[in-house]
């Protein structure tokens, strides 16, 4: 850690609402922000923890129609079962708030208009799918056809997940509406874009030059994106859930879920100091204040390019110091996915291993994807516990209790100098406290526990 920071603020991505969370989140996320803001506070370190429920987007839009009900009802029930896994689980947020809350509304609302009073946006009229009988314009993801590389017949207008080529809606051959199956037409429409090509030269300085000491998977994905030179970014959709467009002649149109959600990490710290009676400014404003994003890597460009081009866009607040994004997590072999039911639910585990939270822990952080993605598998999660947890660990502390007992009626003695053995044990007490204090400042989680 950079020494000369006052205090620290620690950010977990806001997990999206529309689904529980699984080991993939725990592990890539959660646990290592969790590990690091524990350190912090034992070392005295001022520290502030917050994170919360992404609650806009279309994804949960789509989920709410399906149902028949709103997506108010769906964030809702997420939101609450999120909550209390991370209860569960003993993350210790100092505070987990929503993207639909008052306050957040307010302050994803006023940082939009800031930037546009300073004409920092892009306003651009462009051709979109408009569904006639629906009467309303269609994100990508509620229009179908068959995909014009491999000829799947259920590709996303942004992506075909049979090929995993990333398309534009229009690529589609006999595009659908998801909404009414009409064939949608394209219309007019004006969005907001972030013009992220002006923001490089200063986004180029500021990682590629002031950061390389980030983790090298972090890096080398910024360093790819700036090579390949950044074009405006639409911040609007044609949605009716999300945070209204604040200007004039913006009636139907939201806030970009990815706009708004970053900002959930400021309105979280607002209504902590609300509920303290504390000052949320310092921890955004001061350039004593040392930010840390914890993401998985799928949001590496959210938190490194866009989020710090809009709050430089703003300029009231500091940037990131560093973002340890993790790699990602597997399960037996495939990718953790929400949508197709694969995962370990952290409220199912919760059943199936009452009270176990901790050897989960264990396990994730032994088999953490720092540095490539890793698998989780029940063999793995059976063998770490039966071998390192059970027949090391708790045959060590076993011993170390049984043996006080015995030999010294139950109170650890004192060390005696004169004793070479007692000598070096201390001494190597002191150099691994050394060793794992600096794993864990370098976000090497997984390798600050093995030294444990
Ligand atoms: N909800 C996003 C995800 O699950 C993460 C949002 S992080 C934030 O990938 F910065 F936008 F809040
Ligand atoms: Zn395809």
């Amino acid at each position: 850690m950079e020494k000369n920071f006052k205090r620290t603020l620690i950010t977990a991505a806001l997990p999206y609402a529309n689904g529980p969370v699984h080991i993939g989140h725990l592990a890539g996320v959660y646990i290592p922000s969790d590990i690091y803001a524990r350190y912090l506070r034992l070392r005295g370190e001022e520290v502030l923890f917050v994170c919360g429920s992404d609650e806009h987007g279309v994804p949960i839009a789509i989920k709410a129609k399906k149902e028949g009900v709103t997506p108010q009802d769906i964030v809702d029930r997420y939101d609450g079962i999120i909550r209390k896994s991370f209860a569960d689980f003993g993350i210790t947020f100092d505070i987990y708030g929503r993207t639909t809350s008052a306050t957040h509304r307010e302050l994803a609302s006023s940082i939009f208009r800031t930037i546009y009073d300073k004409g920092g946006f892009i306003e651009e009229e462009s051709e979109q799918y408009y569904d006639p009988e629906a009467k309303q314009f269609l994100a990508d993801r509620y229009i179908t056809g068959t995909c014009p590389r491999c000829q799947n017949e259920r590709a996303y207008g942004d992506q075909c997940e049979s090929c995993g080529s990333t398309l534009n809606p229009t690529d589609l051959i006999h595009p659908k509406s998801a909404i009414s199956g009409a064939t949608p037409e394209l219309r007019k429409t004006k969005h907001w874009y972030l013009p992220l090509d002006k923001h490089e030269p200063f986004l180029k300085q500021w990682i590629l030059e002031d950061h390389k000491e980030w983790k090298s998977n972090v890096y080398g994905q910024c360093k790819s994106w700036l090579d390949g030179g950044l074009q405006p970014r639409a911040v609007s959709r044609d949605l009716d859930w999300g945070i209204p467009v604040p200007v004039e002649g913006a009636e139907g149109k939201v806030l970009y879920v990815w706009f708004d959600a970053p900002i959930g990490y400021i309105s979280s710290t607002k209504e902590w100091a609300e509920r303290e009676g504390k000052d949320w400014r310092p921890y955004w404003q001061d350039s004593d204040t040392q930010l840390v994003h914890f993401i998985g890597k799928d949001n590496i460009v959210f938190h490194c390019i866009i989020f710090p081009a809009m709050l430089k866009a703003e300029g009231s607040f500091i940037l990131p110091a560093n973002v340890p994004a993790n790699e990602f997590l597997n399960l037996e072999g495939n990718k953790l996915s929400t949508s197709k039911n694969w995962a370990v639910w952290l409220h199912e585990y919760l059943q199936d291993f009452p009270n176990q939270q901790d050897v989960l822990r264990y396990v994730l952080t032994a088999n953490a994807p720092e540095t490539k993605d890793n698998d989780f598998t029940w063999k793995d999660f059976q063998a770490r516990n039966n071998n390192e947890l059970v027949a090391i660990f708790g045959n060590f502390i076993n011993r170390v209790a049984v043996l006080t007992q015995k030999y010294y009626e139950g109170v650890v003695p004192q060390a005696d100098t004169y004793n070479n053995v007692d000598t070096e044990t201390l001494r190597q007490i002191t150099e691994l406290t050394e060793k794992i204090e600096q794993s864990l400042e370098r976000y090497r989680f997984r390798e600050a526990q093995q030294e444990l």
